[in-house]
């Protein structure tokens, strides 16, 4: 069994904050090793939301009473939240969307349509998930723009040194992933958004498997956009963020037309509110961002250093042990990455490997996780991911490795 020498917070204190990790599973004690997919959900954001229901439920911004001042008040306090979280320069700059994918969505709309024209380059990389690609193929499509992509070296890593050939000036957007969902690289956002920055491309950072996991200060990073969503960081389903940067959120047409984005409405037009609630069309997901707002409470309690050093030793001991088992091939770096670890064995097919891992309890995900070119840039239908967060131990990791074992075994 292996220690983790992480700073002094006590993980197995936390570790009860989450009713859910106490569950049996198939008659086995659960270990929840999918947290990339969705994390689970700590006392208190699950009473702070069942409060705001028993107590305080009202639609915001229509009512001229009591409970949806509160409501309110309760809503824009959990944007400056947010904002304070990220280091944006104001609330203003952030929109509560349903998640990463309705944030990239948003943007690939409303100022894709707006700012790309047909030769326009929309530079990707080749790790990418689809949420991060699907929107770009149809917004590319639309304006007639064409897609470049950064590959992806044989180690997990960006080619980096293809950069300067493929930032051309004709690159109006660069958007890439923080941390990748499968192979766990962290990229240098930083140095990405420079240099797309010298070039006059705008840039948007798919920060879905980093933002609960990492300190993030997006003009320390000097991203325009960044996305994420709230359920993989401790908070609830359904709500997610999109920051943008004052000057350009500004410059965006609405995208979902309905109430509370308007200033005045006749029956022939319309006059818009402006960013954020321009882009917040109807009753939004007040009890969301409000969970929300209690997750970051929740994380920062912890502090995002601790969290992340915790990460990167869990990820660092799986890939020590994952090794161990025979035929066995990790994908991704070996150092440097993120909180989970994909793998194939000879043994078995990644669907056959998760089947037989969850009748002991264990939940990963088998697959290609909304990654089918990157998939296919390995040759491989799938992988086995092991993902994880704070609240998982090193005694779980070995307890995955004796269950691979027992896998290799039954499958040979
Ligand atoms: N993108 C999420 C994952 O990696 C759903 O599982």
């Amino acid at each position: 069994m292996h220690k983790l020498p992480v700073s002094d917070v006590d993980w197995k204190v936390i570790r009860n904050d989450f009713p859910i990790l106490a569950r049996r599973v198939h008659g086995h004690p659960l270990v929840y090793f999918d947290s990339a997919a969705t994390s689970q959900k700590p006392r208190q954001v699950l009473e702070k939301v069942r409060h705001y229901y028993e107590y305080e439920n009202a639609n915001v911004h229509r009512g001229l009473h009591e409970l949806s001042s509160r409501a309110t008040e309760a809503y824009e306090s959990s944007r400056q939240r947010v904002a304070n979280y990220l280091g944006a320069a104001s609330a203003d700059e952030i929109v509560f969307t349903r998640g990463t994918t309705e944030s990239i969505n948003l943007v690939a709309q409303a100022w894709g349509e707006k700012f790309l024209r047909e030769g326009s380059v929309i530079l990707l990389t080749e790790m990418e998930h689809h949420s991060n690609l699907v929107p770009w193929q149809l917004l590319a499509e639309r304006v007639s723009a064409r897609l470049r992509f950064v590959p992806v070296r044989d180690d997990g890593t960006l080619a980096l040194d293809q950069l300067s050939s493929l930032l051309t000036p004709e690159v109006k957007l660069f958007a890439f992933t923080h941390v990748s969902n499968s192979l766990g690289t962290i990229n240098p956002v930083s140095e990405l958004c420079q240099k797309a920055r010298a070039v006059g491309a705008i840039t948007l950072v798919d920060a879905a498997q980093s933002a609960g996991h990492m300190p993030i200060d997006v003009q320390e990073l000097t991203c325009d956009f960044l996305a994420f969503s709230g359920h993989k960081m401790c908070g609830p389903t359904g709500i997610g963020v999109l920051y943008g940067r004052g000057e350009i959120l500004d410059t965006i047409p609405p995208w979902h037309g309905g109430g509370e984005m308007i200033t005045s409405v006749t029956l022939e037009k319309s006059a818009f509110k402006r960013a954020p609630h321009r882009f917040e069309a109807g009753t939004p997901n007040i009890a969301g961002a409000i969970g929300l707002a209690a997750a970051i409470d929740y994380l920062e309690r912890i502090g995002r250093p601790a969290i992340f050093e915790h990460d990167v030793e869990l990820a660092r001991y799986a890939m020590q042990r994952l090794v161990e088992l025979p035929g066995m091939r990790v994908l991704g770096p070996p150092t440097e990455r993120g909180a989970l670890v994909g793998f194939v064995m000879d043994a078995a097919h990644p669907h056959d490997l998760t089947t037989f891992a969850d009748r002991y309890g264990l939940a990963m995900r088998g697959g290609h996780h909304c990654n089918q070119p990157l998939m296919r840039r390995f040759g491989l239908p799938g992988t086995t991911r092991a993902s994880f967060y704070f609240y998982n131990t090193s005694e779980e990791i070995d307890r995955m490795v004796e269950i691979l074992h027992a896998a290799t075994r039954f499958f040979s």
